[in-house]
């Protein structure tokens, strides 16, 4: 099968430029071994990172065609067009070094602050070793799956807009920590990721789950934690759990949002946040948007029991 690979090419401090390359290959070639035979046969200055060829070490993430992905794991006759032509990119939110490798930094960085090892005090070992029984290591199991490729923090629009956000891969290993049986420190974790650049800097935007490659679900793993913030009683209220709460008792209530007094209960008493809020409010009323009387919708009831239900299996699981 010929195959044009066009791939972007960059020096730390050069502007971009698009090379293409030209092979014959099996359809079932992996786009890693499709780079390997570019840098071995055509182009030795092309630059990438590689190791297990496995998709076990995470070296090789990269955007296929847009979207971040292991080059090991897709083979060309999958992402190959109709004209046999696939774009190779460096992974985003993080500074490219050289042709597809990226300082990841900052990603690590992140990592580390949501201290991602079971606390060490727990464990110290109480015998001989700490036994799992197989439902305490499934908990763990789908977040422990992560290798670490970065390909979640790449497509992440919150790290794209908030540099300070955690990111994806942080979060689903804070979540594979906080459900680890024999981790003891709780209460300080709730504390730490109960803060905009943690569990509450998500928009969900459901990119994390698209790509990663693993199957961690990381935004599934972030809406655990949130979960769990929710439910502690002890955890400080902020502008997201009370964006959340007061959604929901609104819709309970009514069955639609009351555009009104819905920012306002969100805000709460701060009153820079208020003062913040006049001139949306100004132009809301201008648009007719917030109805002096805020009315329920008709069946509200059953809006109400959805809710309730859902509430209900969640507290079950
Ligand atoms: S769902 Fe959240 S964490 Fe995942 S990529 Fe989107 S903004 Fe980032
Ligand atoms: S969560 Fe998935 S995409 Fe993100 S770093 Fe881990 S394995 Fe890669
Ligand atoms: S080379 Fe290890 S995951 Fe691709």
């Amino acid at each position: 099968m010929e195959i044009t690979i066009r791939i972007r090419r960059q020096a730390e401090s050069g502007s971009p430029d698009y090379k293409s390359y030209g092979l014959d290959v099996d359809p079932g070639t992996t786009v890693l071994d499709a780079l390997m035979r570019i840098k071995g046969e055509i182009d030795g200055t092309l630059a990438f990172r590689k190791n297990c060829r496995n998709a076990i070490c995470g070296s090789c993430a990269m955007r296929i065609n847009g979207r971040s992905a292991l080059a090991c794991a897709n083979r060309i006759r999958d992402v190959a067009d109709a004209r046999g032509e696939i774009l190779i990119q460096p992974m985003g939110n993080m500074p490219v070094i050289k042709d597809l490798v990226v300082d990841m930094t900052s990603f690590w960085k992140h990592l580390d602050q949501v201290d991602p090892y079971v606390s060490t005090a727990a464990r110290r070992p109480p015998e001989k070793e700490f036994l799992q029984t197989p439902e305490q290591r499934a908990a763990v199991e789908q977040a422990g799956n992560c290798i670490l490729c970065g390909a979640c923090y790449s497509e992440c629009n919150s790290r794209e807009v908030n540099p300070n956000f955690v990111g994806p891969h942080a979060l689903a290993k804070a979540q594979r920590v906080m459900a680890d049986n024999r981790d003891d420190r709780t209460a300080q974790r709730h504390a730490l990721y109960n803060q905009p650049e943690f569990a509450w800097g998500c928009t969900r935007c459901f990119y994390c789950n698209e790509v990663c490659p693993m199957g961690v679900q990381p935004l599934d793993q972030i809406q655990k934690i949130r979960h769990e913030l929710l439910t502690d009683k002890a955890a400080q209220p902020n502008t997201a759990m009370r964006h959340r709460r007061v959604m929901v008792r609104q819709i309970k209530e009514s069955g639609w949002l009351d555009e009104a007094s819905f920012a306002l209960q969100v805000v709460g008493r701060d009153f820079k946040g208020l003062w913040n809020l006049v001139p949306l409010g100004v132009r809301m009323a201008a648009k007719g948007k917030m109805p002096l009387r805020h009315r329920p919708i008709e069946n509200c009831a059953q809006v109400r029991d959805l809710i309730e239900e859902i509430q209900k299996e969640d507290a079950q699981s």
